[in-house]
């Protein structure tokens, strides 16, 4: 069986950008599981995380599709693999793009690299699981930073979410997020066939984000 994911997602939130981002990493780093642990952070953060904490998996939250060359402000995917980056989101609901976009970037990933292509419902899952995308994660946007997972608000948007997509393509490993704070809510996750979670407020806004840490992990 794969190790269940917890991929937090730092967003531009205080306590996971510049220096706390670092410290951050550092304390996931730390905790004690089996579970996969990954920090999606800001591209201008994967160098200095991949240093500190460099048995953490640190993904970026956004890659554009582009190479060298004339592309102001892109993020060159090239660039953040050299940077430490192992695998990055697309299409999160804060970050949408074309669909095509996500297809032109799962283009020119090198094998291996990971991608969590994001959708706000079963329907989006189903057209992004046509591409073929390592993973998928599905967050309703209305629940997003929220205080009631949306393994409690509607189950049933994760389970038809993974049953359509592994009806596709059964390799891809499908995530959910929206309002996941603690380990009551990764295992309602992992019951209704998730691989994972995708979480960003219930760890960047704790007071003690160690424990929380500890305490997503604390069923797997
Ligand atoms: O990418 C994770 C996210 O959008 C969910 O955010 O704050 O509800 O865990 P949050």
């Amino acid at each position: 069986m794969v190790a269940p994911l917890i991929v937090i997602n730092c967003k531009t939130y205080a306590s996971a950008s510049g220096m706390a981002a670092e410290a951050l990493a550092v304390q996931m780093q730390s905790v004690d599981t089996s579970a996969r642990l990954v920090m999606a952070a800001s591209a201008l953060d994967i160098g200095p995380i991949a240093s500190s904490a460099p048995d953490l998996e640190v993904w970026a939250q956004h890659l554009d599709p582009v190479g060298h060359g004339s592309n102001t402000g892109r993020i060159l995917p090239s660039t953040a693999i050299e940077r430490g980056a192992t695998g990055t989101l697309a299409n999160h609901a804060e970050r949408k793009v074309p669909l095509g976009q996500v297809d032109e970037l799962l283009a020119i990933l090198p094998p291996g690299f990971e991608l969590c292509a994001c959708a706000a419902d079963p329907k989006e899952a189903e057209a992004l699981a046509h591409l073929a995308p390592p993973m998928i994660a599905v967050e309703p946007p209305q629940l997003i930073g929220g205080d009631i997972s949306v393994t409690t608000a509607d189950p049933s948007i994760v389970s038809d979410s993974v049953e359509i997509v592994k009806k596709i393509d059964s390799g891809i490993e499908v995530l959910c997020g929206a309002g996941v704070k603690n380990g009551a809510d990764v295992e309602a996750a992992l019951e209704l066939g998730a691989s994972g979670v995708l979480l960003a407020s219930g760890v960047t806004k704790a007071t003690d984000p160690k424990a929380v840490l500890n305490d997503l992990v604390s069923r797997i």
